[in-house]
């Protein structure tokens, strides 16, 4: 088995460190596998990032991460470096436009340039696999790109944040505030030390824009993702969806509809007897629907170094096996203009958390405002005073009630309207709380 496939690799951080830790271990039945030895043959990377765990004093260091792209020694570049542009983006158009195949786990890269990366990877005839960008060690890329193809998909939604789901969890189990849950992810490594990315749902978007571009053959279109994250999430959220019968998760939603493709990231109730609603922890899961195939969901790791290095091997074994596909599973000339489905006219039932004066008319008011709208309600119930909730102001006479509605089916505008009437008319004492119920 000579003719090995000769990797250079940038990034030695918990992910490339877990990669060669992982050819380490399995070498030789990889090779087996391939027809051919996968053989990192040099690498790059920035001492304060890397991997402690790992010896790299066996491997040729390369200068920088561009030159290694060019590499005449090398067939396959991998990118484990991260970020958005800079030397990430610079080093893999260097590696394409070098003529070699490139695997990154870099979904902001991705999200941002994914299609002229495609046109660029095409141009060279190489390969540019991400699986690693998307839920870590699930195999969603290739199931879509490969498994699913003979399906028209409708809709393809996940829990892809394992950070997210981590702290939803907690709040549930323990009965903890998210500022809570938070401080303790962060004291225990679990949650980064600037969270925004991970919280404020941007992450979770990044690998939603790829599963888009995927399921529905259209550019990546980052722009277009409607992105709330879960910092608004209140321990009474929680408990009234679990009297409700729902758990709250943190999904990512492409939908197709008549007027264009949703991309949407909002904590979102789930009915708890659903697959996904049993996905606790830093767990991942990501569903399909297809036409044909109907719904196939899948359950993993979605971080860490050895599920995502998992990940980073499949694509360089389909590379060594000369598998190569194009990125978006159409040619890139072929991907079409994505067109947006506007979030206002995104439909479904709704839960309204309200924090209202308990006196005469209060209700009237409030059932006025939905029914103008033409809201139909499905359950209304007033839980229990809320005096001692935090973020309730009692500037106003009145000693608040939290009042939780359910809508039926409905549409994201007239919901918006009516709470801005609700507001308004100065019954409730803080900004309505509003969860998108998803129909599973
Ligand atoms: N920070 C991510 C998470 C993993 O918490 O799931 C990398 O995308």
């Amino acid at each position: 088995m000579s003719n090995g496939l000769r990797v250079g690799l940038a990034g030695v951080g918990t992910v490339g460190g877990g990669l060669l830790q992982l050819l380490a271990a399995h070498g030789d039945s990889i090779a087996a596998r391939a027809g051919r030895r996968i053989d990192v043959v040099a690498v790059s990377t920035l001492e304060h990032r890397r991997n402690p765990n790992v010896d790299i004093s066996g491997f040729r260091r390369a200068q920088d991460p561009v030159s290694l792209a060019q590499d005449p020694d090398i067939d396959v570049f991998v990118e484990l470096m991260g970020g958005e542009g800079g030397v990430a983006k610079d080093s893999v158009e260097a590696a394409l436009r070098a003529g070699k195949h490139v695997v990154t786990a870099n979904k902001a890269m991705l999200a941002h340039h994914g299609a002229s990366l495609a046109a660029l990877a095409e141009k060279s005839g190489v390969a540019l696999n991400f699986e690693a960008a998307v839920a870590g060690g699930i195999p969603i890329v290739k199931t879509i790109r490969e498994s699913l193809q003979g399906n028209d998909i409708s809709r393809v939604y996940g829990i892809l944040n394992g950070t997210c789901n981590y702290i939803l969890t907690r709040m549930e189990r323990d009965g903890k505030s998210f500022g809570d849950v938070l401080k303790e992810a962060q004291a225990q490594g679990y949650a980064e030390a600037d969270p925004t990315f991970d919280i404020g749902g941007f992450d979770t978007a990044h690998k939603l824009t790829l599963l888009t571009s995927l399921a529905f053959g259209t550019r990546t279109s980052f722009e277009s993702v409607y992105i709330e994250g879960i910092e608004s999430i209140t321990p009474a959220d929680i408990e009234a969806a679990d009297e409700l019968g729902y758990r709250i998760k943190l999904l990512g939603v492409a939908l197709r509809t008549e007027s264009g493709i949703e991309q949407r990231v909002h904590p979102t109730m789930v009915p708890k007897h659903t697959a996904i609603a049993e996905v606790e922890g830093v767990l991942n899961c990501v569903a399909v629907d297809g036409d044909f195939v109907g719904e196939v969901v899948l359950v993993g790791r979605g971080a860490g170094g050895p599920a995502t290095a998992s990940a980073v091997t499949s694509d360089l074994i389909d590379i060594a096996r000369g598998n190569i596909l194009p990125p978006f599973g159409v040619a890139a000339k072929h991907l079409r203009p994505y067109k947006k489905a506007e979030m206002r006219a995104h439909e479904g039932g709704y839960y309204i958390r309200l924090s209202v004066y308990d006196r005469t008319g209060a209700f009237a008011a409030i059932a006025s405002r939905m029914a103008e709208q033409g809201i139909s309600i499905e359950s209304i119930v007033q839980r229990r005073a809320t005096a001692e909730l935090p973020g309730i102001n009692r500037r106003n006479q009145g000693i608040p009630a939290a009042v939780v509605m359910i809508t039926h089916q409905t549409t994201e505008a007239a919901v918006r309207k009516a709470l801005a009437g609700i507001e308004r008319d100065g019954h409730v004492d803080a900004k309505p709380q509003m969860i998108r119920i998803e129909k599973l």
